[in-house]
């Protein structure tokens, strides 16, 4: 999909994020998106749209320094409105491993306690850096951008 701008950006991940949550058929451990996409493609502005419409209320920053964040999740749902899709996660994970050197450090940072809870959400930039740990029923998104400054954005 393609996307000019930041607000289109964020009309994508909408989709996405509703399109892996209803193909996570089993239920063991965590949901796991990886991004995908040189420096500056947008991968923590498009975790940034997901922490909004999650309803988490903290500023999501890059997490390069940090390697990992985690949020609460707080859906804003009116009472009475069924429960979504989404609402069984309870917290937003993101995650850069642009600087780690190899899978050992994101182990060190407790990789599997993460994604072992089935009430997580993780978004991972950088997963090439760590691929021998991504699970197998991670999902990917792969951002690259045009000469337009426009993005196109893949769901796979
Ligand atoms: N269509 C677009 N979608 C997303 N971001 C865009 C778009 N057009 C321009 N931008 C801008 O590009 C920048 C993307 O930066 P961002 O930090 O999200 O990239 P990143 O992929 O996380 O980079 P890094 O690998 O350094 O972490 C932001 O400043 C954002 O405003
Ligand atoms: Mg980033």
């Amino acid at each position: 999909m393609l996307s000019k701008n930041v607000q289109d950006t964020a009309k994508i991940a909408e989709v996405f994020l509703e399109k892996i949550l209803k193909s996570r058929k089993d239920k063991l451990g965590a949901t796991i998106v990886g991004l995908s996409g040189e420096l500056g493609a947008g991968k923590t502005a498009f975790t940034q749209s997901i922490a909004k419409h999650l309803g988490v209320k903290k500023k999501v920053i890059s997490p390069t320094f940090v390697i990992i964040k985690k949020y609460l999740i707080r859906p804003p749902r009116p009472s009475g409105t069924p429960p979504s899709q989404g609402e069984k996660y309870k917290f937003l994970f993101h995650i850069d491993a642009y600087r780690l050197k190899n899978e050992k450090e994101l182990l060190h940072l407790g990789w599997e306690d993460i994604i072992s809870n089935e009430e997580h959400l993780v978004f991972i930039e950088w997963p090439e850096n760590v691929s021998k740990i991504m699970p197998a029923h991670a999902r990917y998104i792969y951002i690259s951008g045009n000469e337009k400054g426009h993005r196109n954005l893949k769901l796979k």
